[in-house]
């Protein structure tokens, strides 16, 4: 153990060598494969992103519409994953759902489990994960709600296809609202893949004992679900909800969030690597507006997150703490205004990254990085006897 470095968190130990994510936290500066986050999120297309961070150049017009069919002719799921739904309780979490149902799917596809999967086996294992995630996701919401489910329709691309199962009416032809595939897509975008987090390293490590791709996404899913990560989005609104329903007194949870014996946090707030500002919470904020203000929403937390924002920046305990508002300050605003319940913020944020899990992962395997295993310090008893 003498040569054991200690680092809790992982603060400051690089575990992989990566050409996918580029992230200046002092800057604020985030890239997929060279592009800037701020030029994805205006010009392209989430397919195209997610294309981009899994084979690692954007795609021709010609090989993303060949993407998006071959996606599209495996969007359907096994009939029989539909009795899963039958076995939970009516108010189960759909991140406990997502995690499960994806983690399945290596029971529908047994070829998944073959360590040394040819090109085409795991590409076909890609294109299925990607296709079958917008159906579980919409199919857990209608479940939700009690209502029919509504199966994928091939005419559609991957974000329409996704709004239609979600909101689509059984028996009129769905015409989506062009500001709200906007929003989502640039939503998507935005979340698309964001380095060694601690869901994709978990992701990374899952797949590096060899375990399928299903498996590992489950993992990464049931990652992301804790509040101090993905499951941020949710607790903001909460937070914003709570505050609303307290007279709106931005400065009374703000010395919440400093009393150190209070075990508040201000949600939405801080991050590991940004030290300066997060650049995804900066264009979340700007079509936060343009969203809400298209879809002639008025949303009131929407004034509360700007007060508590704007008195937190101020604030001499989170300038000293660098911290700012992440990619889920704002993100649940859009996702309330676009029609969503909260609990399925997360779900969205995972429908988001799941292209960077998928890159992470087939980087991982290309690279043949070892098994990951980390060491410990032992500082428990040496010599006991029965
Ligand atoms: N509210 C109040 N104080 C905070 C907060 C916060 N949101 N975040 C950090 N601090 C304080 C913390 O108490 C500590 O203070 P001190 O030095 O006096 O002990 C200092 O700032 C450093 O915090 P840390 O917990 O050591 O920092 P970390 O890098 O381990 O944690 C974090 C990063 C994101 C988990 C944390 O900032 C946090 O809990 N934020 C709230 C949850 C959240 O919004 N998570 C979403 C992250 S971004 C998207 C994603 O990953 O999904």
């Amino acid at each position: 153990t003498g040569h054991v470095t200690l680092d809790f968190g992982y603060k400051n130990t690089g575990a992989t060598k990566s050409a996918i994510t580029f992230l200046d936290g002092e800057e604020g500066i985030l890239k997929y494969r060279g592009y800037p986050i701020e030029e994805l999120a205006e010009k392209a297309s989430f397919l195209e992103v997610a294309y981009l961070l899994i084979y690692g150049e954007l795609p021709s017009k010609e090989t993303v519409d060949k993407f998006q069919k071959d996606i599209s002719m495996h969007t359907l799921i096994h009939e029989d994953m539909k009795k899963f739904f039958d076995g939970y309780p009516s108010k189960s979490h759909p991140m406990a759902q997502l995690s499960s149902l994806v983690c399945s799917l290596s029971t529908f596809y047994p070829e998944s489990l073959e360590a040394n999967q040819s090109e085409e086996q795991k590409n076909d294992t890609i294109i299925k994960m990607l296709a079958k995630m917008t159906t579980i996701v919409a199919f857990i919401y209608k479940k939700s709600l009690g209502h029919p489910l509504i199966y994928p329709k091939n005419k559609y691309d991957y974000i329409t296809n996704y709004l239609w199962m979600t909101f689509g009416q059984r028996t009129e032809d769905f015409e989506p609202n062009p500001v709200v595939v906007s929003a989502m897509n640039k939503l998507l975008i935005l979340h698309a893949d964001h380095e060694q987090n601690c869901s994709t390293s978990t992701v990374r490590i899952v797949g590096s004992s060899d375990c399928n791709l299903y498996a590992s996404i489950s993992a990464g899913i049931s990652a992301l679900w804790g509040p101090l990560h993905g499951g941020a989005n949710q607790a903001v609104i909460e937070m914003l909800e709570r505050i609303k329903e307290d007279g709106g007194d931005t400065d009374k949870w703000i010395a919440k969030a400093k009393d150190k014996n209070d075990p508040f946090r201000m949600m939405g707030f801080g991050h590991r690597v940004y030290k300066n500002f997060d650049p995804r919470a900066k264009i979340i904020k700007k079509a936060c507006d343009d969203i809400l203000e298209s879809l002639g929403i008025n949303d009131p937390v929407l004034e509360i997150a700007k007060k508590l924002e704007q008195a937190a920046l101020t604030d001499q305990y989170f300038i000293d703490r660098k911290l700012y508002p992440n990619v889920d300050f704002y993100s649940g605003i859009i996702y309330r205004a676009l029609g969503f319940p909260s609990e399925m913020f997360t779900v969205l944020f995972a429908l988001g990254r799941l292209p960077g899990w998928i890159a992470q992962w087939k980087e991982m395997r290309e690279n043949k990085e070892p098994i990951g295993r980390p060491r410990q310090i032992y500082v428990g008893d040496v010599d006991k006897h029965m």
